[in-house]
């Protein structure tokens, strides 16, 4: 009993350190939080055009007039891009991958590469709060989180942290989509009226042909 148990959490543990953002029960509450998230650690450099009217950006402190702006020559020529449709453009699994995959290299300008985009003119948002990782692998095979290890611990646990980028992650996904819920909503309503159209169906079908195989019986 005792092993199935230790081998349900070996499972369990490896699969809440992934490259893909974990969602929650409560998306909605995740989004509100990623939206807060990002107004503490991205607003700085990122603006988010297509969400000036947006309730849930808004309550999160993501306020147009404060939105940050840069020339194209800013940055090395890589101003921080509009973050709006970033995941439409290159999925939530990218955007959130990125963000895991700062770490430790003192040939970089900032003292920090990205596995997921070498030579990225973005600084290392969480240094303080995630702490330091360090490549421990080179082979381009092997998956993200298992290239990087965590040298020394900031100032959220790994697991805090992880929620956080995955707020972040997830909170970018539904700026790039944010009728996506309101679709999954009326999803179920469609297969409701489904589901009683199908019963309404075979009372039909079988109350049509009830005489005629009547007949060949
Ligand atoms: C100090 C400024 C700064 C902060 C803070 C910052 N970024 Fe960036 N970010 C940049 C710059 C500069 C680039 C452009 C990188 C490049 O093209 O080399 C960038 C690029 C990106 C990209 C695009 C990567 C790509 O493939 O094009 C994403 C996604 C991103 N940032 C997300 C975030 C998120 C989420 C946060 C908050 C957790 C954040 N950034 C905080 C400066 C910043």
């Amino acid at each position: 009993m005792s092993r199935f148990l230790i081998a349900a959490l070996a499972i369990f543990s490896w699969s809440v350190v992934s490259d893909a953002p974990q969602y929650l029960f409560d998306k909605e509450s995740q989004i509100a939080a990623g939206a807060q998230a990002f107004a503490q650690t991205c607003y700085s450099c990122h603006s988010m055009k297509y969400m000036r009217t947006d309730a849930v950006s808004l309550s999160g402190g993501i306020q147009p007039d404060q939105a940050p702006q840069w020339t194209e020559d800013s940055w090395n020529g890589h101003p921080p891009p509009d973050l709006s449709l970033i995941t439409a453009a290159k999925g939530v699994d990218y955007v959130y991958s990125y963000l895991m995959g700062y770490y430790v290299d003192e040939t970089h300008p900032s003292g920090f590469e990205n596995i997921v985009m070498p030579g990225t003119q973005m600084p290392n948002p969480f240094a303080a709060m995630q702490g330091e990782q360090e490549l421990v692998l080179t082979d381009p095979e092997v998956r993200l989180f298992q290239a990087l290890k965590l040298k020394n611990r900031g100032a959220k646990s790994p697991q805090e942290f992880e929620d956080y980028v995955s707020s972040i992650a997830v909170y970018l996904e539904y700026a790039s989509d944010p009728s996506q819920a309101y679709r999954e909503h009326i999803g179920y309503y469609v297969l409701g009226f489904l589901a009683v159209m199908i019963v309404i169906m075979i009372a039909l079908d079988l109350a049509y042909w009830k005489d005629i195989h009547g007949d060949h019986q």
